[in-house]
């Protein structure tokens, strides 16, 4: 399963990147928002930092505006990804853009009717929003599991990128389903090292090594 780090703040990507757990970025016009930053200029940035796919959103609503905005985040860098809203004009700036030979990512999709509809227009990466879903009070985890039995069962090649990802339990289930890729913010990557047993066992193990004296250095 591919990590994806869902954030524009590029002391995290790095921290990240240096430890081999990132094979992309996802972003969205809050991320960029939070950032205070230009959206061309981090962009860039994180582009250069990372050698794997950068997702960039879309702001427009209207199809032929999507694929303006699309051309011109294209141009950023090679590894550019553009992001469109999971809307029948999304759909259509989908298609267009993806018969140039761009990598899109359909966003914001809440059924496996969209996901069906996103790889029809010949989407890269479809992103079902798993947390958005549990928000109100649905399974998100479900809809992961739809998508990807229903992409197998007809051998479609567009990406399963799980989405709105809020917990480290939320990763593991996407990797037993079989989820393509998760994205995921630092703090939830960062959560999947933690275990209570980890810190229970070596805090004995560091009072016993006090107790015996052990010395290493
Ligand atoms: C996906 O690409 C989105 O950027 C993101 O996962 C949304 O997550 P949220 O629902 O926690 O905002």
């Amino acid at each position: 399963m591919k990590f994806f780090v869902d954030t524009a703040e590029i002391d995290a990507i790095r921290e990240l990147n240096d430890l081999g757990m990132v094979d992309g970025v996802t972003t969205n016009p809050s991320l960029i928002a939070k950032s205070g930053r230009d959206i061309l200029e981090v962009t860039k940035e994180i582009c250069d930092l990372v050698d794997g796919p950068v997702s960039a959103e879309v702001v427009a609503l209207e199809a032929d505006a999507m694929i303006t905005e699309g051309r011109k985040l294209a141009q950023i860098a090679d590894n550019i990804v553009i992001k469109v809203p999971l809307t029948w004009d999304g759909l259509k700036a989908c298609k267009v853009l993806s018969g140039e030979g761009r990598m899109v990512n359909v966003t914001l999709c809440f059924s496996v009717n969209q996901a069906i509809l996103a790889a029809k227009a010949g989407a890269t990466f479809i992103s079902p929003f798993v947390g958005r879903l549990d928000d109100i009070n649905l399974d998100g985890m479900d809809l992961i599991a739809d998508i990807r039995q229903v992409y197998d069962n007809y051998g479609i090649e567009t990406q399963l990128l799980a989405a709105s990802i809020r917990s480290a339990n939320h990763m593991s289930e996407c990797a037993k389903i079989g989820a393509d890729v998760v994205t995921a913010p630092p703090a939830v990557i960062k959560a999947m090292a933690s275990h209570v047993l980890t810190d229970k066992g070596l805090a004995g193990f560091l009072k016993d090594a006090e107790k015996a004296g052990i010395k290493i250095v």
